[in-house]
C-alpha cells in the first residue's frame, strides 16, 4: 500500500537469561500508515515496550533477541540496516521514541535549550548555529513553552513542562514516526490531558504517525485511529477505532480490560483490572494464553492456538468467534 509507513510481520522476541527464556513478543503483526496513530494497549508485561524497542533496535544486547519476523519502515527492513544507518538515519531522525520514564530522560546539568539543540545538531549536520537556535525556539513554541525559558535547567520546570521538553526533543528532527511509551503516566490528570491534547495537535499539524503505548483507554479514545490490544506477547484484538467501538463483539480479555466497552463519547473510562494474572511468559500454556482467566474458556482453547476472526479492519483471535465469518454476521452488527 502506498501510504504504508511501518509494517511489523510475525515478530517474535525473547529475553534469554541464564535462568529462563521469556517469550515477550509472540508473532505480532502491525501495519501503520503515514500520519496514523495506533494505540497499543495491554496490562503490565504484555510486551508493549519490547515491541517498541524492537522497532528502534534498542533491545538489551545480551538478553533481548528477535527470533523471527520483520519490521519494514519506509520500505526498508529495519533488521537489515547497519548500526550506523540505524543511529544516523533512523533513530531520532525518522523515528523518535519517548521512553516510559521520561523524567529521567533529561540531563539535569544542561539547559533545556541546549538539550534540544543537541538533538537537532546530532541529526542535521548541515544546519548552522543560527538555524539550530531558530529551530529550538520553534519546537519550544510548538509544545507550548516560551522560548525565553530555553536557558533554564530541567529542575526549574514543572513535571508537565519537563514532559513537554522531552516531547520537544523527540519532535526536534520532525520524525515521521513517534513512539510514545506511556508518555503521560507520570503526570497528574490535568497535565496528562493537556499533554495529550498537545500531542494530538502536533500530530495533526506535522502529520507525524504515532504509536501510543498506554494502559489508559481515555488516551486511546482521545487520539488514536487504530487500536491493538496485547496480551502475553500477542495481539488478541485490533482494528480501526470506529470498527472496534461500533462492534458488539470483543475478545473476552478486551471486555474485561475495558469493563463494558464504552462509546467514544465517554472518554474518561479507565481500564478495569481483570482477576487473575497474565501467564508467566517463560512458561506459556498450550492453547490460548488467556484461558485461565477466561469465563468463556472451551476445551479447544486449552489445546490449540486461537484462530483470528476478521470483520473489516476488526480482528479478534478467539475461538468464540470461530464460525462467525461463515454466518456472514458482519451485516448483523450494523
Ligand atoms: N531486559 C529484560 N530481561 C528479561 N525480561 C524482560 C526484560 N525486559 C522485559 N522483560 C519481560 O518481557 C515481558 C514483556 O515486557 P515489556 O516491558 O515489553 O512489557 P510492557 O507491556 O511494556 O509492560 P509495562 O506496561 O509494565 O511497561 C515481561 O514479562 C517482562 O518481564
Ligand atoms: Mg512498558
Amino acid at each position: 500500500m502506498k501510504d504504508e509507513l511501518l509494517k511489523i510481520e510475525k515478530l517474535e522476541v525473547i529475553y534469554k537469561t541464564s535462568e529462563e527464556t521469556v517469550q515477550a513478543v509472540n508473532g505480532i503483526d502491525i501495519v501503520l500508515n503515514k500520519g496514523e496513530t495506533l494505540g497499543l494497549v495491554g496490562e503490565t508485561g504484555a510486551g508493549k515496550t519490547t515491541t517498541a524497542l524492537s522497532i528502534m533496535r534498542l533491545l538489551p544486547e545480551r538478553t533481548g533477541k528477535v527470533l523471527s519476523g520483520n519490521v519494514t519502515f519506509e520500505g526498508e527492513n529495519i533488521f537489515e540496516l547497519s548500526d550506523e544507518d540505524m543511529r544516523m538515519k533512523i533513530r531520532g531522525e525518522r523515528i523518535a521514541m519517548i521512553f516510559q520514564d521520561p523524567m529521567t530522560a533529561l540531563n539535569p546539568v544542561m539547559t533545556v535549550g541546549d538539550q534540544i539543540s543537541e538533538a537537532i545538531y546530532y541529526h542535521s549536520e548541515k544546519t548552522n548555529a543560527a538555524g539550530i537556535a531558530a529551530r529550538v525556539d520553534k519546537v519550544l513554541e510548538l509544545v507550548g513553552i516560551s522560548p525565553s525559558r530555553k536557558n533554564e535547567y530541567p529542575h526549574q520546570f514543572s513535571g508537565g513542562m519537563k514532559q513537554r521538553v522531552v516531547i520537544a526533543i523527540a519532535l526536534a528532527c520532525e520524525p515521521v514516526l513517534l513512539i510514545a511509551d506511556e508518555p503521560t503516566t507520570a503526570l497528574d490528570v490535568t497535565i496528562q490531558a493537556q499533554v495529550l491534547e498537545m500531542m494530538g495537535e502536533l500530530r495533526d499539524r506535522l502529520g507525524t504517525a504515532m504509536i501510543m503505548i498506554t494502559h489508559d483507554l481515555g488516551v486511546v479514545a482521545q487520539i488514536c485511529d487504530k487500536v491493538a490490544v496485547m496480551y502475553a506477547g500477542e495481539i488478541i484484538e485490533s482494528g480501526n477505532m470506529e470498527d472496534i467501538f461500533v462492534s458488539k463483539e470483543h475478545h473476552p480479555y478486551t471486555e474485561g480490560l475495558f469493563g463494558a466497552i464504552p462509546d467514544l463519547a465517554s472518554e474518561a473510562k479507565r481500564l478495569s483490572p481483570i482477576t487473575g494474572l497474565m501467564p508467566d511468559p517463560s512458561r506459556l500454556p498450550q492453547g490460548c494464553n488467556f484461558q485461565e482467566r477466561c469465563s468463556h474458556c472451551m476445551e479447544i482453547c486449552t489445546k490449540k492456538n486461537p484462530e483470528t476472526y476478521v470483520n473489516g479492519t476488526h480482528k479478534i483471535s478467539c475461538f468464540l468467534f470461530k464460525n462467525k465469518e461463515d454466518r456472514g454476521d458482519g451485516d448483523e452488527k450494523k
